[in-house]
């Protein structure tokens, strides 16, 4: 039995008799985590006329909260769990913001003696989705309806809008629809945020969200290298870039802070403070989490892929060090060998937005693959509003997204779509000449190459698989099919395995495919 499982236990003893009833409790929802983001959602709800109580593990943190950002609010401090539920309405509307992982767990396990049968757990962290559907599934069997919701947009998003994408126990939503929707970023008065789908589907949402978020950093981060090794261009210059950037297809949060990290300068000699910054990038593993949930799913989400691994690279900072000093290849020594600055700009302008739509046509391919895996009814017009706004991916870009799907909810690829479609053809002689300038000069592009290659991939009728599959059966008897119309007297039978050397037999191993 679950630690959950004993509490829950625990609690449905307890439930008609030993908790305080909370009749004339006024907090319309409770918030646990008085970290940054927690804090900040609790006074975006407050602003919003809602009554929150708030309580934190720290307990001081409480009073401090109080006496400062939540003075004068609609905000009730709570000393203990019991306090938090006492003061609740029922149901009672309870949202996490801990750490992911045990102390999600160990907040569940305290809550459960105080809550009763139709009460509501959200946990706005960045869990990972199995975690949630297993969450979902053991407070389920208690009556207690769990909701695990993706919460994106960092501190500020929190204070004045954030994307959020929570999915569960249904049951839960018509509770939390309003607030969920008044306190989220809204996109042409739409709000960024709907019912994502069933278990863990709102977690898994904001986990796609996170990978895609990896990938559009590191293209960004790409052009920034192009621009500065092989154009030269100073960062002032390469902030105007993005200036005018922002103004188009590519207009965006993360081109815009982009262009603001660009022209910001240390007060003390004026140097960028960029070009400071150690090289050696972080991650808390949500974009690990989408490329290996696409390895498994068996869906080709390359360029998250790459992102994940360029980070993987940069922290080999030493390694690289040591082999810059010993392994040769081309550079661009002293002045820029780029004689149309203007066009190598729009060149690069057009391989950022092909691979973009790249990245989020994949992103896109694998949600619809886990809904068919996990039997999750998944919303994607309502995916790429939520994302429209709010989030740290919001762009325009997903707004021609939110049309596509709300033109055609089951397209099977955003490619098809005669918007994409054409803008990804516009886009290709200067998507090629910018990796082709990359290839040239030794400069590592590889989220705008693996981008190009899936495209050239997912466009061919033909690849050459075929030799794959006659490499496997030569040497492992994994048998073949042939083309249709092919088989003969030799090529005979649904999978076929060929004696290739005159020595081995004519014994084929087991056909299946993880
Ligand atoms: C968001 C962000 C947020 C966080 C990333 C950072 O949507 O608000 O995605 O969740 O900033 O998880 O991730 P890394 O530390 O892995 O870059």
């Amino acid at each position: 039995m679950s630690s959950i499982n004993r509490i829950a236990n625990v609690a449905s003893h307890l439930s008609n008799s030993q908790i305080s009833t909370n009749n004339n409790a006024s907090g319309d929802i409770g918030l646990i985590g008085l970290a940054v983001m927690g804090q900040n959602l609790i006074l975006n709800a407050a602003d919003h006329g809602y009554t929150v109580v708030a309580y934190n593990r720290t307990v001081a943190k409480v009073d401090e909260f109080l006496a400062n950002e939540a003075k004068g609010k609609s905000i009730i401090g709570a000393h203990s769990i019991k306090e938090l539920c006492a003061n609740l309405k029922r149901p009672r509307r309870i949202i996490l913001l801990v750490k992911a992982g045990s102390p999600v767990d160990a907040f569940i396990e305290q809550l459960l003696p105080f809550l009763e049968k139709g009460d509501i757990i959200i946990d706005g962290g960045n869990s990972h989705f199995p975690d949630s559907n297993r969450r979902y599934a053991e407070l389920g069997e208690k009556g207690i309806y769990f909701v695990g919701s993706g919460v994106s947009g960092g501190e500020e998003g929190a204070r004045y809008g954030p994307s959020l994408m929570p999915g569960g126990a249904k049951e839960a939503w018509p509770h939390i629809k309003d607030i969920f929707q008044d306190i989220a970023a809204k996109t042409d008065g739409e709000p960024c945020c709907d019912w994502v789908g069933e278990a863990g589907a709102g977690h898994y949402v904001k986990m796609v969200h996170n990978g895609i978020e990896y990938g559009d950093m590191q293209l960004i981060c790409e052009a920034y290298d192009l621009l500065k090794r092989v154009g030269k261009f100073t960062d002032k210059e390469i902030g105007d870039v993005f200036a005018k950037w922002n103004k188009g297809v590519l207009d965006s949060f993360l081109i815009e802070i982009t262009r603001d990290i660009l022209y910001f300068n240390d007060p003390t000699d004026g140097v960028p403070v960029l070009e400071k910054i150690l090289d050696t990038a972080g991650q808390k593993g949500t974009g690990k989490w989408t490329a290996i949930n696409a390895l498994d799913l068996g869906m080709p989400v390359t360029l998250i892929g790459e992102a994940v691994f360029s980070r993987c690279l940069s922290a080999l900072k030493s390694e690289r060090v040591r082999a810059s000093k010993v392994l040769g290849g081309p550079s661009v020594e002293g002045e820029s060998p780029i004689t149309d600055r203007e066009k190598f700009v729009d060149d690069l302008e057009q391989a950022l937005y092909a691979s973009k739509i790249i990245s989020y046509a994949q992103g896109f391919m694998l949600i619809r693959e886990a809904a068919k895996e996990y039997g999750w009814k998944l919303n994607n017009p309502a995916i790429a509003l939520m994302w429209r706004g709010g989030c740290i991916i919001r762009s325009v870009f997903l707004g021609e997204i939110t049309s596509a799907y709300r033109e055609n909810p089951d397209l099977e690829n955003l490619l098809f779509h005669p918007f994409f479609k054409n803008a990804i053809t516009k886009a290709q002689s200067g998507w090629r000449a910018s990796i082709g300038k990359a290839i040239e000069y030794g400069v590592p592009v590889p989220a705008f190459t693996t981008a190009l290659s899936f495209y050239d991939g997912y466009r061919s009728e033909k690849l050459p698989a075929n030799l794959l599959q006659a490499q496997r059966d030569y040497f492992g008897a994994h048998t073949f099919q042939t083309l249709p119309g092919k088989e003969n007297d030799f090529l005979k039978g649904d999978w076929i395995h060929v004696n290739w050397t005159g020595r081995g037999g004519n014994i084929s191993a087991s056909t299946y495919d993880a």
